[in-house]
């Protein structure tokens, strides 16, 4: 396990190992069932590439009308929770009291990116935001706190986790491309990002 810090954002090399990352799969397996994947609207009208789903008491949702925190699946039944193993990357990465509302699960398929964006739907930006990449190679690119600039970027390999937080909690930030079937970790291949948020 190594940490560097890119503009801010702390990032965890390898902080799961691989018996810990098979953990958390198969704790988000009945997560998924119960919450299947979805593939939401934006405010321009276009589908995200990547699938999304959440665990916790609200989870985060996009649509016509703009992102925001829901308290239930498109489909109506609540969220599940956030199983232990989950929550334990968020403990140990934060040594916080404070738990997360939710937690988004990404999954990026053969092609999925994510835009420049700043996570803002939350209620107080003085707790982290943090983030655990399984699966497959994704290319994490990170701007400013402004929209624009110059911009670096770092490949995020499975059992990597990025805390968000501090004076780089609004910084932008996103994801160009996955290496499709890069890892052995999803039998399908793809990658899961999960993000942890404090969002009331
Ligand atoms: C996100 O910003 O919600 C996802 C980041 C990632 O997939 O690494
Ligand atoms: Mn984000």
């Amino acid at each position: 396990m190594s940490r560097l810090i890119l503009r801010g954002f702390e990032i965890w090399k390898g902080w799961l190992d691989v018996a810990a990352q098979t953990q958390v799969i198969d704790a988000l397996r009945p997560v998924l069932k119960a919450a299947p994947l979805f593939s939401p609207d934006t405010p321009y009208g276009k589908p995200m590439s990547v699938r999304i789903t959440s665990a916790g008491s609200v989870g985060w949702f996009s649509d016509q009308s703009g992102y925001r925190y829901a308290d239930a699946h498109p489909s109506g039944v609540p969220w599940p929770e956030i199983p232990d193993p989950l929550m334990q990357i968020w403990d140990g990465v934060t040594g916080l009291d404070r738990r997360p509302d939710c937690c988004l699960i990404n999954y990026y398929g053969d092609g999925a990116r994510m835009g420049m964006h700043q996570d803002k739907d939350e209620a107080d930006f003085s707790w982290p935001v943090v983030s655990v990449s399984l699966g497959d190679d994704g290319m994490f690119r990170i701007g400013n706190t402004t929209r624009g600039g110059k911009t670096e970027s770092i490949w995020l390999n499975s059992g990597d986790v990025v805390v968000m937080g501090g004076p780089a909690r609004m910084t932008y930030h996103g994801v160009d491309r996955i290496r499709f079937k890069s890892s052995r970790l999803l039998p399908k291949g793809g990658r899961i990002n999960l993000t942890f948020r404090v969002v009331n």
